[in-house]
């Protein structure tokens, strides 16, 4: 399987050349090893991106450009080491500028460039709004230092209710970092993403970023230890769940729970299996959306 992969790589890399592997914009080729089996999530359109930092790709983004927000990131976990590092933002200059080099880039102090302004949410439309910067693929999921610096890219962040980012979806990431170093022996893949709403889309302050009504998370880890307790018998290979970012929202997906503290309430987050999940995923985007390659089957 792995030789077809490499192969097709390398084959893209020299006949395919020009733009795409310079700007790292339409295609996933570079980092297919943010992916269960090489196999990115199949059923959502957008534009994608390889996350590289420092010369390094880090992570994979599929991003909306009429959203300047992304569907989902994908990247492989691995347990959290030293302090999270302090947010210095980023950007991504190939999607101002085709052709420009890959590897995102801080915010500059001043004013930012206008192509950047209209490719891709900047700070300033964070900046005052009743929304935090949500992270998809979180820095609590990873080792070295540089790759927590790269999550803090706003290709990597949708606007998530404060009551979530730091109640039930902060809760979820601790969880499943947790489990995964606990009990997944392996590598462990996991792909973070969001839910529109289905009508009435919801928009930051000045109608530039689009703000999602759920978020979504799932891991696979094929192999892991068989020992497990009780409450985690469900937890492998595969699991999922579905976080509320707005208290409004009807109570089909996601119930409330009227026992969480005040400032939480209504963004709860409800763990699921996989399939379950897709069936959301379906409902919502009407088309067939795949996470993970043959629902993270631990067959060869
Ligand atoms: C944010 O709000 C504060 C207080 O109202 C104001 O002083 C500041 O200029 C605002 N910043 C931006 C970038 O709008
Ligand atoms: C993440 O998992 C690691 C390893 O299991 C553990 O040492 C650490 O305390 C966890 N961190 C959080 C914030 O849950
Ligand atoms: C699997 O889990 C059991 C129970 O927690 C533990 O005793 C054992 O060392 C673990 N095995 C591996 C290979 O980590
Ligand atoms: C939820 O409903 C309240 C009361 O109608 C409203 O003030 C608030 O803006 C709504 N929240 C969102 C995120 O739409």
């Amino acid at each position: 399987m792995s030789h077809h992969y490499a192969l097709a790589v390398v084959v893209l890399a020299f006949t395919g050349g020009c733009c795409m592997c310079a700007t790292d914009v339409g295609e996933f080729a570079p980092c297919l090893q943010s992916f269960y089996k090489s196999w990115p999530l199949k059923g959502l359109a957008g534009t994608p991106i390889c996350q590289r930092f420092i010369n390094q790709y880090r992570f994979a983004t599929l991003y909306s450009r009429p959203r300047r927000s992304p569907w989902f990131s994908a990247y492989l976990y691995s347990t959290p080491g030293g302090k999270r590092p302090t947010s210095n933002w980023k950007f991504e200059p190939q999607l101002a500028y085709p052709g420009a080099h890959g590897n995102m880039i801080p915010f500059p102090p001043g004013p930012v460039d206008q192509n950047v302004v209209d490719s891709q949410a900047v700070e300033l439309d964070y900046i005052n709004s009743t929304y935090s910067r949500g992270h998809l693929n979180p820095s609590l999921h990873h080792k070295s230092h540089e790759d927590r610096s790269s999550t803090f890219t706003l290709t990597n962040v949708v606007p998530q209710e404060i009551g979530s980012n730091d109640g039930p979806w902060e809760h979820l990431e601790q969880t499943v970092n947790k489990t995964l170093g606990a009990y997944c022996l392996g590598e462990a893949y996991v792909v973070t993403g969001i839910i529109p709403y289905q009508s009435d889309e919801h928009w930051l302050k000045n109608h530039r970023v689009a703000v999602p009504e759920y978020m979504w998370s799932a891991y696979c880890c094929p192999n892991y230890n068989n020992s497990l307790p009780e409450e985690l018998k469900d937890a492998f290979p595969t699991y999922a769940a579905i976080g509320r970012n707005d208290r409004n929202s009807t109570e089909e997906i996601v119930p409330v729970s009227e026992t969480a503290k005040k400032q939480f309430r209504g963004y709860d987050v409800r763990q699921m299996p996989l399939e379950t999940l897709e069936m959301y995923l379906k409902d919502r985007f009407s088309t067939v959306v795949s996470v993970f390659y043959e629902q993270c089957s631990q067959s060869n």
